[in-house]
C-alpha cells in the first residue's frame, strides 16, 4: 500500500555532529548513529555538508550514509570537481550547490546562479545523467529562480538566514515576504522548493507555513537541542512545530 506523501519534509542536518568529532579526531560521535536517531524521530532526508576543507563530514561518513539509511541523503556540494566526481560515485539521491568560502563559519549567501551558469551548466548535466536530482542553494530572489529555472534543476533550496537572524520586526516581515514571493515564484516554474539555514525553533514556524515549501533542511538548532534532549527527541520537536504550522495554513 502507498503511503501518504507528507504534507511538509524535514531534513537534519548531522554536520555538527561530525564538527566534535573531528574536534578530537576521535571515532564518536558518528554521523550515521545520528541520522538513524534523527530518522526515528520523524526525519525525512539527511543532508550533510562535503567542504572543501572536509572540517566535518568525511567521504567516508557520506559513502556509509548513501549505503546505510533508507531515507535519501542530500550532498551539500561546492563546485569543486573532485568532490563532484565522488558524488556521482557515491550517488546520493540529491545534490544541492552551495558557495563556500574557506573562513567562512558556515555557508554565508546563496549562489550566484547568474554569474555561475556557465559552470554550473555542465556539472548539473553529469550529475542529472547519473540519476541524482540537483538544487541550488539561492537568496529568495527573483533573478536567482530565473536563472536556476533556465538552467533545468529539480529544486531550488531558499536561504533563510536572514529571515532567521533579522532582529527587528520590520525587517523580519520584510525577509519573510521575500522567502514568501521567492517560494510562489519557484513554485509557478515548476520548482521542487525548499528553505533553510540558520532556522530555529521558534524562526521555522512561519517558515513552515509557506505552502509552496516541500522540505526544510536543519542542522544547528536540532543538533544543540540535542544535547540536553537527545537528537531523537530533538528531531521530534522541530517536525511537529513544522506540521503544526503547515496544517494551521491548509
Ligand atoms: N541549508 C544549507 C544549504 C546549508 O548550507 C546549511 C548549513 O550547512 C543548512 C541548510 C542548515 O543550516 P543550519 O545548520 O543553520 O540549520
Amino acid at each position: 500500500m502507498e503511503t501518504a506523501r507528507p504534507m511538509i519534509q524535514l531534513g537534519v542536518n548531522v554536520d555538527h555532529v561530525a564538527t566534535l568529532r573531528q574536534l578530537r579526531q576521535t571515532l564518536y560521535p558518528d554521523p550515521l548513529e545520528a541520522a538513524r536517531l534523527a530518522q526515528l524521530g520523524g526525519a525525512d532526508n539527511i543532508t550533510v555538508h562535503l567542504r572543501e576543507d572536509r572540517r566535518h563530514i568525511q567521504e567516508s561518513d557520506v559513502a556509509r550514509l548513501v549505503r546505510e539509511l533508507s531515507i535519501p541523503v542530500n550532498l551539500e556540494v561546492s563546485l569543486d570537481l573532485v568532490i563532484l566526481e565522488f558524488a556521482v560515485l557515491i550517488r546520493p539521491a540529491e545534490v544541492c550547490f552551495v558557495p563556500e568560502r574557506r573562513a567562512e563559519r558556515t555557508t554565508e549567501n546563496g549562489l550566484s546562479v547568474r554569474l555561475l551558469t556557465d559552470r554550473l551548466r555542465p556539472v548539473i548535466r553529469r550529475l542529472s545523467d547519473s540519476g541524482i536530482r540537483v538544487s541550488l542553494f539561492i537568496d529568495p530572489v527573483p533573478d536567482e529562480i530565473e536563472a536556476a529555472c533556465r538552467l533545468g534543476v529539480d529544486a531550488v533550496e531558499l536561504h533563510t538566514g536572514a529571515y532567521a537572524e533579522s532582529r527587528d520586526p520590520e525587517s523580519r516581515a520584510h525577509r519573510l515576504e521575500c522567502l514568501r514571493s521567492a517560494a510562489r515564484l519557484a513554485g509557478s516554474r515548476g520548482l521542487a522548493v525548499h528553505a533553510g539555514h540558520g532556522l530555529g525553533y521558534d524562526s521555522v514556524v512561519q517558515v513552515a507555513a509557506i505552502p509552496e515549501i516541500e522540505t526544510l533542511n536543519i542542522g544547528h538548532a536540532i543538533v544543540s537541542r540535542a544535547v540536553f534532549v537527545g537528537l531523537e527527541t530533538a528531531t521530534r520537536l522541530m517536525k511537529e512545530r513544522m506540521v503544526t504550522a503547515r496544517r494551521g495554513t491548509t
